[in-house]
């Protein structure tokens, strides 16, 4: 487009999503403490992030996880059977998957959800060509609200959610509850729920876990700034708001903060928002349970343990829930 002047073209970008995201960032940054939407992180830079820190040795829960599946896969997928349409909320790269589907060649389908497009896009071409016979049906979407769910061509006898990586950590308990009970509506009494849980641990593990020496954590937490600066027309300045992350144990979960280096006061879509020196944006908890907490939580969302599988340290989790109604 020729604007005349040499100058790049600025979009008034009014669509649902930038709206929403809009929203949802300006009443966080209005709250008191000052708390933003942990789903935020996921742009494709963040995901990009998150999968660095996967790789990181002080962050134990991919690893620890994938131990788990690997060990112990041939009792869960009894337990899944025949039939089922398998559908993951934040699939992400899909990795654990994989450790599934190797092993369910009768799956009705496979539905992998995500919010981030691109990476959903990549994986889905990956698996579609590691297992031509498997119908896939990917949804791109923010899990947390409603959306509907593609019917697969195989008759499907029952529904099975796979819900990896601890993410239900990221709600606080009464939206846990409310989310895991949203999965029950989906998968129906006689389906099943799969999911990782993390575990109450010694607080350097989780310390070290959530403030790793390569800065890549922090990277992730400050990521989200730049992603408000870059699709809000924000002007934060980066270098002056510091990572953190704290655990705390009476509530049980680990905080992660940006924290402000100095007073000052960031614009953003027509608003300004001031900052004290040392105030914080809490950005994500991350909940860590006891087994009888979270088997306490599960039946409250219409859920009974069937199985729980562990690591020799017991660090984690995975724990097949059937779904009661
Ligand atoms: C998305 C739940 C796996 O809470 O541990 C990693 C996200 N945040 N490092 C977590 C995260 C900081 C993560 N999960």
């Amino acid at each position: 487009m020729n604007t005349g002047k040499n100058q790049p073209v600025r979009l008034r970008d009014f669509s649902p999503e930038r709206e929403l995201f809009l929203r949802d960032i300006v009443s966080g940054l209005r709250k008191s403490p000052k708390k933003l939407p942990s789903k935020y992180f996921y742009d494709h830079r963040g995901s990009q992030l998150y999968e660095e820190i996967c790789g990181l040795d002080e962050y134990y829960i991919p690893r620890t996880e994938a131990a788990i599946m690997q060990r112990h896969v041939g009792e869960m997928v009894a337990r899944l059977g025949k039939s089922v349409t398998l559908i993951e909320y934040g699939c992400g790269s899909c990795t654990k998957t994989r450790f599934l589907l190797d092993r369910l060649p009768d799956l009705a389908a496979y539905v992998p959800i995500d919010i981030s497009r691109k990476q959903l896009l990549r994986v889905v071409d990956e698996l579609g060509r590691d297992y031509p016979a498997l119908e896939i049906l990917p949804v791109c979407a923010d899990y947390t609200g409603d959306f509907a769910l593609p019917a697969p061509r195989r008759r499907s006898e029952r529904i099975a959610v796979y819900y990896p990586g601890s993410t239900i950590g990221n709600f606080e308990p009464a939206p846990a509850r409310e989310f895991l009970r949203h999965i029950a509506g989906v998968c129906r009494p006689g389906g099943a729920l799969l999911i990782g849980v993390d575990l109450k641990k010694d607080e350097s593990v989780l310390h070290a876990a959530y403030n790793d020496r390569g800065g890549v954590t922090a990277a992730f937490n400050l990521n989200l700034l730049e992603r408000i600066n870059g699709e809000l027309e924000a002007d934060f300045d980066t270098g002056q708001f510091e990572h953190r992350a704290v655990y705390n144990k009476a509530e049980g979960r680990i905080e992660m903060h940006l924290v402000s280096r100095k007073e000052q006061v960031v614009r953003l879509d027509n608003v300004s928002v001031p900052f004290a020196r040392g105030e914080s944006i809490w950005t994500e908890s991350s909940y860590k349970y006891d087994l009888e907490g979270f088997a306490a939580l599960a039946q409250a969302a219409g859920f009974s343990v069937d199985r729980v599988w562990t690591d020799e340290r017991r660090w984690f989790s995975v724990q097949y829930l059937t779904c009661t109604g």
